[in-house]
């Protein structure tokens, strides 16, 4: 295995596979020198224009999480009644939802601001441009969850605001061109996920070779 930067390569492999979503923690608090530290990994992923268009909303007060939590919950309950679930299942399920978003230890809001994004006078352009801001935040996002894991602290991307970003810019007072794209929770691990399995390489690769 080559070694760079003096990393040695398979330890990079080994980091990257070994990161799990880990959707319990304990109820320590997680320091202001690591969230910073995490938030500059996620600033340093590459983005579009390098627009940097992510904007990171840091909720650290248990009353800002639980009405977060019970904004998004109201409007969650909603829509399980208009799918017909039962009365004891959506209490289940959104009792749940808003437990596990109160009781993190941290949560960050990622949006996706355009402002810094080109702007296009017809839709096509204009819709690709959106795609590349999400796809800008998304890179973003995966840098803080390989921080988390490197600080060894669980981590998970949850996509609970794309249902409901007008009721998530309401509740923080965001404006409504900052477009809520998903909650990441962080804190010390409660537990410790078995690995979803991956698909074959050879299921969604396809080289030029073989056609
Ligand atoms: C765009 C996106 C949205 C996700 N949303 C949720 C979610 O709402 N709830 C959840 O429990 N996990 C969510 N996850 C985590 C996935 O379930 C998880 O990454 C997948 O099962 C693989 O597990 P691993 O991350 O441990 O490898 C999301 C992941 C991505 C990339």
């Amino acid at each position: 295995m080559p070694i760079k930067n003096g990393v040695i390569m398979q330890d990079f492999y080994d980091f990257v596979q070994s990161r799990r979503s880990v959707r319990n923690y304990r109820e320590k608090l997680i320091s202001r020198d690591q969230i910073t530290r995490i938030l500059a990994a996620g600033m340093w992923a590459p983005s579009a224009h390098n627009a940097q268009p992510w904007r990171f909303f840091v909720l650290e007060s248990i009353e800002k999480k639980r009405q977060l939590a019970e904004a998004m919950g109201a409007l969650f309950r909603r829509d399980l009644e208009k799918d017909g679930e039962t009365a004891e299942t959506i209490e289940l399920v959104v009792n749940e939802s808003i437990e596990r978003f109160s009781t993190a230890p941290l949560l960050v809001l990622v949006c996706l601001s355009m402002d810094t994004m080109d702007e296009y006078s017809d839709e096509r352009r204009q819709q690709a441009e959106f795609v590349m801001g999400v796809q800008s935040v998304a890179a973003a996002i995966q840098n803080i969850l390989l921080a988390a894991h490197a600080e060894e602290l669980g981590a998970c991307w949850f996509c609970a605001p794309l249902f409901c970003q007008g009721i998530v810019q309401e509740t923080l007072k965001i404006p409504s061109d900052v477009y809520p794209q998903a909650l990441i929770a962080l804190g010390e691990p409660a537990e410790s996920p078995l690995t979803p399995p991956r698909r074959r390489l050879e299921e969604i690769v396809v080289f030029d070779s073989e056609k």
